[in-house]
């Protein structure tokens, strides 16, 4: 594939991926837990209707792997050598932290907002209030995935730092 479309598949992707993360997790998602219970049908609205969880893991995924075929086609096929040079280190560090932050978002962040998201759709069909047990289940998803969003969000800003100036690294260390 022409390496510049590559190019453009993967900053595109790279930047809706980091937005609609910070997004979700500093504005989105404390607003939603501030207004509680009236919240609901929003929250449900957003996970289940627009696929808010499956549309970003999408863009993460078209991310990387747009971004491991560029690392590829730049390092002469994962070549160590040119992997580790100071010219290209910045997109190596960077790579592998977005990955590594899209393997918790995949398996650990995705798996607790599809619990949300059928939780939600039971009280909303139902039109009914969560019962002590579903209470539970929806604070501890909620706290299980703020914490993990704080890895993600700093996984995603290690990878956006090393990637915008991984240019310079050369001239600068
Ligand atoms: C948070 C996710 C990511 C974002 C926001 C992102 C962003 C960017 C940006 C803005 C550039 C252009 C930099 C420049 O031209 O100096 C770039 C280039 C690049 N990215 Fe990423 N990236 C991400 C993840 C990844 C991953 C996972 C890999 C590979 C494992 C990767 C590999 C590369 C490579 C090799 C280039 C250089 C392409 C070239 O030399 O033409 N990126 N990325």
């Amino acid at each position: 594939m022409d390496i510049l479309l590559l190019r453009l598949i993967h900053i595109g992707a790279g930047t809706f991926w980091v937005g609609s993360v910070f997004t979700f997790f500093l504005l989105v998602q404390p607003a939603a837990m501030a207004v509680g219970p009236e919240a609901t049908r929003f929250t449900y609205q957003l996970l289940h209707h627009r696929r808010f969880s499956a549309v970003v893991l999408a863009s993460a995924a078209i991310t990387v792997v747009a971004g491991i075929w560029l690392l590829v086609i730049t390092s002469n096929g994962l070549d160590p050598d040119v992997l580790l040079d100071v010219s290209r280190l910045g997109y190596t560090v960077g790579g592998v932290s977005a990955i590594l932050t899209f393997a918790i978002g995949a398996l650990y962040v995705y798996p607790r907002t599809k619990v949300v998201e059928r939780t939600l759709g039971r009280l909303v069909t139902e039109a009914r209030p969560p019962t002590p047990d579903e209470q539970g289940t929806l604070a501890r998803t909620a706290r299980e995935s703020r914490r993990a969003g704080w890895l993600v969000l700093m996984g995603l800003a290690i990878a956006v730092v090393a990637m915008a100036t991984a240019s310079y690294w050369g001239v600068v260390l």
